[in-house]
């Protein structure tokens, strides 16, 4: 016997598109197939700490299966093992509260819980394993970087925003003979350029994991002019950089588990190459957070729904600190701590496991049909 009568689950981190469509899957797999109660906590394990939560049930989850977001809320800064908060003299410092979480669980009887995103929240939750609690992680990011994974949810909607928006620029390209970029997501993982600027048939895609050369950009661009294609467009993920070269930082988030925000190559690229290609016009867009938001796809839902699923079954099934997945096309549980022990799962990597192959199949594929890569 399981003895789960009343499950919890939170959505933490960054948002992305799926999000709800998991939260509805844990919801009725708990109710329909267990009689089981759920609670959801409001702002990640913000919620867990302050006592945060709503009742979840068939009703309240019938409509959420397509929209984008999370009717729980994120927050990508409570981790509750080592809590920022502000002392008299409004210094920041921090402290463990994990243990105020285990007690308002105990308190809610709640017997097991499910979490919602990328490695800093699924970190906590191995952790609240170590500690006791039955905890089973579902891994969300759209930058597909997560190990034992083949493909995570928010990845294919995505990499619909981004299909939709070289379509969009190509036109501007054409019409006014210009080098359009379009600038992605995707941290330190280009699976989001290469897999977008395939299927929207960009002419150059630019990856981490392939340092470009700026000089061998500005042939590409000239070669095509001199064949009378005069339009292209470079697709460049946030997290490209030159050869020999650093990344581009937008910000530092000081209070989050991974402090950098990249942003601007495509805007830094843009000015680099008006200037070397001497008077052809050049611009950049920054798709940036259109990528994670607005109606999940398809594939996203069907995906969502076997792993929300899959999560109830797993805590039934008496499994704990454990990740659900598709991998190999094979639904499973991987444990948290060799997923995160492989150090590649989404939102604090540097650049884990599950990173584009330079001389992978899909690189390959885009060399084929002539995509440069700017090396
Ligand atoms: O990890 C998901 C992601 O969308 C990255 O692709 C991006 O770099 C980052 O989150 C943006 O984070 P924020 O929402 O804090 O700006």
């Amino acid at each position: 016997m399981s003895g789960i009568k009343r499950i919890g689950v939170l959505t933490g981190g960054g948002d992305c598109s799926g999000l709800n469509a998991v939260v509805r899957a844990v919801t009725l797999t708990a109710i329909n197939k267990y009689g089981c109660e759920v609670i959801g906590f409001k702002k990640g394990y913000a919620g867990l700490y302050f006592n945060n939560y709503m009742q979840l049930s068939a009703e309240n989850t019938e409509h959420i299966l397509n929209q984008g977001g999370t009717i729980l809320k994120n927050s990508n800064k409570d981790n509750l093992f080592n809590y920022a908060y502000r002392d008299e003299n409004g210094e920041i410092c921090h402290k463990d509260v994990s243990d105020v979480a285990i007690q308002n669980l105990k308190d809610l009887h709640i017997d097991a819980l499910v979490v919602i995103g990328g490695d800093g929240t699924l970190t906590s939750a191995r952790d609240f394993a170590r500690k006791g609690v039955r905890v089973i992680g579902v891994p969300k990011t759209i930058d597909n970087d997560v190990s034992y994974a083949d493909i995570t949810f928010g990845f294919t909607t995505a990499l619909g925003v981004i299909c939709e928006a070289v379509d969009r620029v190509r036109t501007t390209a054409f019409s006014h003979d210009r080098v359009q970029i379009l600038e992605v997501m995707g941290r330190n993982c280009g699976w989001l350029a290469l897999e977008g600027g395939l299927s929207g048939g960009a002419d150059i895609i630019l990856l981490p994991e392939i340092p470009y050369d700026i000089n061998k950009i500005v042939d590409v661009i000239k070669e095509r002019d001199a064949k009378g294609l005069n339009d292209t467009v470079i697709v460049v993920s946030e997290g490209a950089k030159p050869k020999g070269g650093d990344v581009v930082i937008k910000k530092i988030v000081a209070d989050s588990a991974d402090t950098v925000r990249l942003g601007g190559v495509g805007e830094q690229l843009a000015s680099q190459l008006e200037e070397l290609l001497g008077g052809k016009e050049v611009r950049a867009t920054n798709i940036g957070h259109t990528q994670r938001g607005g109606e999940t796809c398809q594939y996203d839902r069907s995906l969502c729904t076997k792993l929300g699923s899959l999560a109830v079954d797993a805590l039934f099934e008496g499994k704990s600190g454990e990740m659900v997945t598709i991998y190999n096309a094979t639904p499973q549980t991987v444990s948290l701590e060799k997923v995160l022990g492989s150090g590649a799962t989404g939102e604090t990597s540097k650049g884990g496991s599950n990173n584009v192959d330079p001389n992978g199949f899909v690189v390959k594929t885009a060399r084929n049909i002539g995509i440069s890569f700017g090396d």
